[in-house]
């Protein structure tokens, strides 16, 4: 029911364009089975006629039926333009809500749904909505008016011969439903095999460089082979059907043709029918076979429609529970009183408890050092204090507000992250640092912001400046050019909290100091969380958590931890050596 109550909400948006074209439909239709009359009207002159005395009459009917043609014409592009255009915008528009939804959808879905398999969703499952709301609406009410006003004209002529045209109708229609249960079946798994494909394209080009870098060509190139062959499976059974069922329908025409000739000459032979009337049922049943095959059509594109609704309602009907809540009136001052993570745990949707009994305070203008080694759940950490990963009530608090009660965009103004894992878009370096401000930027703002990551000289040298595009994922960058761009987008607003997640690791040096010594200036954020490998990242830091398989086993002052025995010791020892070494 809910896939109907769907479908009809986005075709009423464009109730007047389907209203306009359901008009024309029913006015197409009646033009065209007034036509046969007319062919009736002719044929019976010229037989009654034979000398071709007086042609005023045939020349009317002849002129009746070229004007109704070219109305036909006129009138059935109309309709088809009032049902295409709909058609296409409604695809449009749930494709701008299921962006829009999944830009929402939390860390966990994304994590669960590749890429692949969502960007199939949105490419080919919605062709099925767009054929339903476009062509399938028109075939619907085409059908509708065809096979109401047909069989009524041709009821009037004869009651036996219409009656004697049903049943062939009726047996290819079942055969038509038969077949179609088997097509939807097909349907649905030629739809997962095109993600699993889709999904399978993306993984595979975007690790392009592994793939090579491992000679796993061949292999990467078998694995496609064998899914594109399950897809071509799917869709060979589908095409095979569609060319039995076609000819069936096809050739409907023609034996009702041979069943109105038999027992409508009967009828002429024994002076109960024209000539003209024989010929004018025949061209009735000839109309009958459109209708009949559209229904075919019909079916199929309904179920083709019902299953791509049913794959986008899969993404629509995602809960994205934070959306509801209301928006503070004064975002900024939420971190007037800091963060407090009171005894947080957290585990992966169906894995043993990750963080456990993690508790501190992060007040305004302190900064916090978090180190921990590979795995130790830092990131996790992090994700659960800017709201990426749900956390449970009372264990995050922004002063009195609750973390799970903020609204994402307020949070995400007042916690801001610069992640592991960098993203850019592919476009230009200045872009990519402006998806950060909230409102513009002057120039000499964003050349601050450059200046403070460290990113001027390089900047210098590319080839446009700040408008040097960055390419696919920023490929044309190196790692520590794309995290100090990154950086460079955190800093484009002022926020409470800057979470630095290993943001420092494919820096030098001296490039580190100098980041450090930029960001420890605290004039856009007031405190700041950095997780770092590095000892030294961590050393001017107010406090530090020590963590180890999710909790935290050491806590306080580069000082004091220096002192006790333990991985804060130990990994500080062994990266004075290996700076004295160096140097
Ligand atoms: N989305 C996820 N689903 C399930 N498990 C996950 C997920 N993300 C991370 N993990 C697991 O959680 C553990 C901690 O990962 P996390 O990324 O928090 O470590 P980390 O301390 O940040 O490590 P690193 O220093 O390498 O960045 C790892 O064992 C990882 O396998
Ligand atoms: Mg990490």
């Amino acid at each position: 029911m809910t896939r109907y109550r769907f479908l009809f909400a986005q075709l009423a948006r464009h109730k007047w364009a389907y209203s306009t074209g359901i008009l024309a439909i029913f006015a197409t239709n009646l033009m065209t089975v007034s036509v046969p009359g007319y062919l009736k009207e002719a044929i019976d002159f010229l037989s009654n006629n034979p000398q071709g005395q007086d042609q005023t009459h045939l020349r009317h009917v002849l002129t009746m039926i070229l004007l109704l043609a070219l109305a036909v014409v006129g009138v059935r592009t109309l309709s088809r333009v009032m049902f295409f255009n709909p058609g296409r915008r409604v695809e449009a528009e749930v494709k701008n809500r299921l962006f829009e939804k999944l830009t929402h959808l939390e860390k966990n879905y994304h994590d669960k749904n590749e890429v692949g398999a969502i960007i199939s969703r949105l490419q080919n499952d919605i062709t099925g909505l767009r054929l339903l709301a476009g062509f399938g609406i028109m075939q619907f009410f085409n059908i509708l008016s065809a096979l109401s006003l047909t069989p009524y004209m041709m009821w009037q002529l004869s009651p036996e011969l219409t009656l004697f045209c049903v049943l062939p109708v009726v047996l290819v229609f079942g055969l038509v439903r038969f077949g179609m249960s088997y097509m939807v079946a097909h349907m649905h798994l030629r739809q997962s095999r095109l993600q699993e494909l889709s999904g399978f394209i993306v993984s595979s080009l975007s690790g392009v460089e592994v793939v090579k870098g491992f000679s796993l060509e061949g292999w990467t190139a078998g694995r496609f082979n064998g899914q594109n062959d399950r897809l071509i499976d799917e869709t060979l059974k589908i095409s095979l059907l569609r060319s039995f069922l076609m000819p069936i329908l096809g050739n409907l025409e023609n034996i009702l043709k041979v069943l109105v000739l038999t027992l409508g000459g009967y009828y002429v032979i024994q002076h109960q029918f024209s000539i003209g009337e024989l010929t004018e049922f025949i061209a009735y049943a000839a109309l009958l076979t459109h209708p009949i095959m559209g229904l075919g059509w019909l079916t199929t594109l309904y179920q083709q429609g019902m299953v791509g609704i049913d794959s986008i309602e899969t993404i629509l009907k995602q809960e994205t529970p934070r959306q509801d809540l209301k928006r503070h009136p004064q975002p900024t001052q939420l971190f007037e009183q800091g963060l407090v993570v009171d005894n947080l745990s957290f585990a992966y949707p169906g894995g043993e408890p990750l963080l456990r009994g993690i508790s501190f305070t992060i007040k305004p203008g302190q900064t916090l050092g978090i180190l921990g080694k590979i795995g130790s759940g830092k990131t996790t950490l992090v994700n659960c204090l800017n709201g990426h990963l749900p956390v449970g009530a009372g264990q995050i608090r922004l002063g009195s507000e609750e973390l799970v009660n903020l609204h994402p965009a307020d949070l995400r103004q007042v916690i801001r992250t610069v992640s592991q894992e960098v993203f850019l878009f592919s476009d230009s370096v200045k872009n990519n640092i402006l998806f950060g401000a909230q409102g513009d930027l002057s120039d000499q703002e964003l050349l601050a912001i450059v200046q403070k990551s460290a990113l001027k000289d390089e900047v210098a040298r590319f080839p446009l400046g700040l408008d040097t595009l960055v390419g696919e994922r920023g490929i044309m960058l190196s790692g520590g050019q794309k995290q100090r761009i990154a950086l460079a987008r955190a800093l484009a607003a002022k926020t409470g909290l800057l979470i630095l997640d290993n943001v420092l690791s494919a820096v030098d040096y001296e490039t580190e100091r100098f980041l450090l010594s930029q960001i420890l200036k605290r004039d856009t954020a007031q405190s700041l969380l950095i997780v770092s490998h590095r000892v030294r990242a961590l050393e001017s830091a107010d406090q530090i958590l020590v963590l180890d398989q999710g909790q935290v086993v050491q806590q306080g002052r580069h000082a004091n931890l220096i002192e006790q025995p333990g991985i804060y010791q130990s990994t500080w020892a062994l990266q004075q050596e290996g700076s004295l070494a160096k140097h």
